[in-house]
């Protein structure tokens, strides 16, 4: 089977290595790739956001099945354009897309439905929302309606900086059109969690629970990232409680978008809060998470691309994924000012070293080769990934890689999974 898929981060990186252990492989190309996915396969420079040429690559190369791995193409609509033309491809069209496409459509879903998440308002008119905010109390989470590259959600700890937020948003367009409609929402505390579900939209194969680190700096401060690290399995959420996600969350938007005449298919990712009051949803997305999926595929022991198939081809339902009971710990080496400005084009040393041991992969998040030489292309440049048997040994491993690689400016967080290990 020849596969592409499409994306150029770690959780693009980590989706090529499991699928490239399938017996089902026999190439892979990757639309646009990055310096790791290199070795494993041509990398065709291409923009991943627009679905005729995507699908025109597909298509040119023979491609029997296609992974799209960020939320951009999906809520564009790639796998429409894939279906029309008779390809096949892992992930939601874009009516189900929505789910993280727009923050209002999630929201009335699962107030419709009764799955749990915080309260909200959604406003189109900055007036409107201005009143509403100048009359609750602060922390005000404000919330972009539409796709914002992971700069959308504010958590306003003062009333003057929710109506900052709704001036960026709604006056300034600061997100352009996806911040026209905002929410509202209710500021809630407590650990997250993400879940990631496969499903063909009716039966859901859950895969094990993980955690992000989404501020820079160690003990969960600065600013918000894209992630700088995650780990998994997740000891403070007991199999009670994920059982409880699975089926009161999970099962119910995939039921609930049904209830609605949209099928999803693919892979749902469910972002959630355990406050005192219970789990709660913060958010959607359509797609792996990043840099969950570094920590949740090196623990599955079974293949994961009949996994991918059963969600295209409608047998989720008779899927066994089978998991490792080993702890897996993702440290994100980033460069010098990410989440703000940073440059790139700076050699990166140490990769093959920092590799050498069987229960570490290092997964590129952010690189390029040139002239033969890996270097830094992006703000997460690397994902190192170890496995152990407790959470303390598989931290060690993975920080006794980190320190073998180098680039100028690297910053890193040196807590990952600080909340497990407290434990
Ligand atoms: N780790 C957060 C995300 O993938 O959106």
């Amino acid at each position: 089977m020849k596969m592409m898929i499409v994306g150029s981060g770690g959780r693009e990186h980590a989706l090529a290595w499991k699928i490239s252990k399938s017996p089902l492989i026999d190439d892979m190309i990757f639309v646009p790739g990055n310096g790791g996915m290199r070795e494993m396969g041509e990398c065709i420079r291409a923009d991943a956001e627009d679905p005729g040429a995507v699908a025109d690559i597909a298509a040119a190369h023979g491609v029997d099945f296609t992974v799209v791995g960020p939320e951009a193409p999906l809520v564009a609509g790639i796998v429409d354009e894939f279906q029309s033309r008779g390809l096949k491809a892992f992930g939601p069209t874009r009516q189900a897309a929505r789910v993280e496409g727009s923050k209002s459509f999630a929201k009335n879903l699962m107030e419709k439905y009764g799955i749990p998440t915080g309260s909200s308002r959604v406003f189109t008119s900055y007036d409107d929302a201005k009143e509403y905010v100048e009359h609750i109390d602060a922390p005000i989470v404000v919330k972009a309606d539409g796709l914002a590259a992971g700069k959308g959600v504010i958590i306003a700890k003062t009333t003057d900086e929710a109506l900052t937020a709704l001036t960026g948003c709604m006056v300034d367009e600061m997100f352009g059109e996806a911040g026209c409609t905002v929410l509202v929402e209710e500021y809630m505390e407590g650990p997250e969690v993400s879940i990631l579900s496969l499903t063909d939209g009716s039966a859901n194969a859950h895969m094990v629970a993980s955690q992000d680190h989404k501020r820079a700096l160690d003990g969960d401060e600065g600013p918000n990232t894209g992630g700088m690290g995650a780990y998994s399995p997740v000891p403070l959420l007991d199999t009670g409680t994920e059982s409880m996600i699975h089926r009161t969350v999970m099962d119910a938007t995939v039921q609930a978008l049904s209830g609605e005449c949209i099928r999803y298919q693919g892979v749902l990712y469910g972002g959630l809060m355990l406050t005192d009051a219970g789990p709660r949803v913060l958010e959607f997305n359509v797609r792996f998470g990043d840099p969950e999926t570094q920590v949740v595929l090196p623990r599955l022991t079974s293949d994961l691309l009949p996994a991918l198939l059963a969600t295209y081809d409608g047998t989720v339902k008779d899927l066994e994924m089978k998991w490792s009971s080993e702890y897996c710990v993702c440290v994100v080496m980033a460069s010098g000012g990410y989440p703000g400005k940073y440059q790139t084009g700076i050699p990166i040393t140490g990769l093959r070293a920092a590799a050498s041991d069987p229960k570490v992969e290092v997964f590129h998040a952010g690189t390029r080769l040139e002239d033969g030489k890996v270097v830094t292309s992006g703000g997460r440049v690397l994902n190192v990934v170890a496995l152990g048997p407790d959470i303390k040994e598989a931290r060690g491993l993975a920080y006794q890689a980190v320190e073998m690689i180098k680039f100028d400016g690297m910053h890193y967080r040196t807590d990952i999974g600080h909340r497990a290990v407290a434990r």
